[in-house]
């Protein structure tokens, strides 16, 4: 773990995947965006602090520094196979403290399974995390979501589909830093096969596609909601 104590200054000069917080989840320049977008996202969707949510490969908790504290204490939940990183974003970002208070929950297994909990959550985020896996895994994981969302629950995740004219990579298991690419017709398939309705959404994302997966259809969002999402613009910083 070479580059696990380098500053943020000097760690933003790391590749994804490198073994620093802020790089190992994706492009450290991008470690503030990529977090508020998750969360503005979800504020947007109608999470409140009094929703259960899953953060389904919760990394260092570029997400998490902004949800711990916006939820209720004992309301969120994060799976991350890879401890340090936890630990790396609650000694920089989060602090101690708002642990204390806050009382977040973490698993470190790497088995898709969501149900360890004991809970049913409103929403789960799985940002940047089927972009990593192969058809294989993300039909687990869709089982997953499938039998831990509440009825009225919301998954938000992310894919990535093929440039146009290209055929899709889906890969197989997990693939990490690299990405792999599936098809909407594919995606369909595999979110209609696990008993789940989606929709993709406009929301920004610099390399992904967001979508929202629900248990009924009614669940989804309409026109008025899609308006709203779309009009969201994310200014680029100055
Ligand atoms: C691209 S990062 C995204 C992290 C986080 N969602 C974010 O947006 O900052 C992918 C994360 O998935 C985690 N991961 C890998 N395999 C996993 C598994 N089987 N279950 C849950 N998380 C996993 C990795 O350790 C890594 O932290």
């Amino acid at each position: 773990m070479s580059n696990r104590r380098l500053s943020l200054e000097e760690a933003q000069a790391l590749s994804s995947g490198s073994d620093h917080y802020t790089a190992y989840v994706g492009p450290p320049r991008e470690y503030d965006a990529m977090g508020a977008t998750q969360f503005r996202l979800l504020c947007t969707l109608g999470l409140r602090a009094h929703h259960r949510l899953l953060d389904f490969g919760c990394g260092s908790l570029r997400a998490g520094r902004l949800l711990i504290p916006y939820l209720d204490s004992d309301h969120y939940f994060g799976i991350e196979p890879n401890p340090w990183l936890i630990e790396d974003g609650i000694q920089n970002e989060v602090g101690a403290d708002q642990v204390e208070i806050k009382r977040p929950r973490f698993l470190h297994h790497d088995d898709f399974d969501c149900s360890a909990f004991g809970v049913d959550f409103d929403y789960v985020l799985a940002q940047s995390i089927f972009s990593h896996c192969g058809p294989d895994l993300i039909e687990r994981g869709l089982a997953a979501f499938q039998r831990s969302l509440s009825p009225d629950g919301l998954a938000a995740v992310t894919f990535i589909h093929p440039e146009e004219g290209q055929d899709p990579a889906p890969g197989e298991g997990w693939v990490y830093p690299e990405s792999v690419t599936h098809s909407v017709s594919s995606i369909h398939e595999l979110v209609y096969d696990a008993g789940l309705h989606s929709l993709a959404i406009p929301w920004y994302h610099p390399r992904q596609t967001w979508w929202l997966l629900a248990r009924t259809p009614d669940r989804l969002p309409g026109r008025d909601q899609l308006d709203l999402l779309q009009g969201a613009v994310f200014a680029s910083p100055r």
